[in-house]
């Protein structure tokens, strides 16, 4: 590899952080842990990391060519990224198609349910708080944003959901709802950074309903890796050549 992991920044649950040579830039390692319910729950497959780094990275690809810019600078090997370093916004910034999870509970609505409007959330991610849904307001109280970059990052959320829509659609998934993250970079600008995986997304056949993400391991539905290797081979068919 010629670019080479100088000291370890942060080590993640998904993922390892690791400094370079250049000030600007990082090696973004995906492990092949997987966890839940804020890491109480913890479990892994060989060849994790990779899947969802070449699930990402097809992704993003995707989304540079419709015009958003990501960290993404290019990849290292099966297990490493090199990305622009940031100044993470701590956001973690989720559409929905449909409603299921979190917004099925607090809001009644039963899991599957098309919503009229695809919705942006903002969640503060502190782990000790359990990273609760926050209001705008409560984004600019904590200067996490101003109301001019909580207006970009909803835009932005929201084109990135039109692409990843059609993507998914266009391999038989429905694309039911997402979680990203942003940061700036040195210029100020804000990027898109983290992953965008079945860590991060909730992917249902369209055909059988079977769910295809994370969701597989925090319920003990089974064929985890399974389902993880499907989708990336799907993404990569189509759309790996984009
Ligand atoms: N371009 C970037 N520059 C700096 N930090 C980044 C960048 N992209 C992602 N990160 C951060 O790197 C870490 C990736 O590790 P991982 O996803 O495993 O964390 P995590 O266990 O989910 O914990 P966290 O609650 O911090 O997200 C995250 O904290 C993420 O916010
Ligand atoms: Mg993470």
């Amino acid at each position: 590899m010629t670019e080479t992991k100088k000291d370890l920044l942060y080590e993640g649950k998904a993922k390892k952080v690791y400094a370079t040579t250049k000030p600007d830039q990082l090696i973004q390692e995906f492990k092949d842990s997987l966890t839940a319910f804020n890491a109480q729950k913890k479990g892994s497959f060989k060849g994790k990391g990779t899947v969802n780094l070449k699930i990402t990275t097809c992704i993003f690809n995707y989304l540079a060519k419709m015009g958003v810019n990501s960290h993404y600078l290019k990849t290292i090997d099966d297990q490493n990224i090199l990305v622009e370093k940031l100044n993470m916004i701590p956001l973690e910034v989720v559409v929905r198609n449909f409603a299921a999870g979190s917004m099925s509970t607090r809001l009644g609505i039963t899991e599957g349910t098309l919503l009229s409007k695809p919705i942006v959330e903002f969640y503060l991610k502190k782990d000790e708080l359990g990273d609760p849904l926050i209001t705008d307001d409560h984004v600019v109280m904590l200067k996490v944003a101003t109301v001019a970059e909580i207006d970009h990052l909803k835009s932005c959320a929201l084109k990135i959901n039109i692409a990843l829509k059609k993507m998914f659609s266009d391999i038989g998934i429905d694309l039911i709802d997402f979680k990203i993250e942003f940061g700036k970079n040195k210029k100020g600008e804000i990027v898109l950074a983290d992953e965008i995986s079945p860590d991060s997304c909730r992917l249902w056949d369209k055909a059988t309903g079977e769910k295809l993400d994370k969701d597989r391991f925090r319920r003990d539905l089974g064929k985890v890796e399974e389902s993880y290797h499907l989708v990336c081979d799907k993404i990569l068919k189509v759309w790996g050549k984009h």
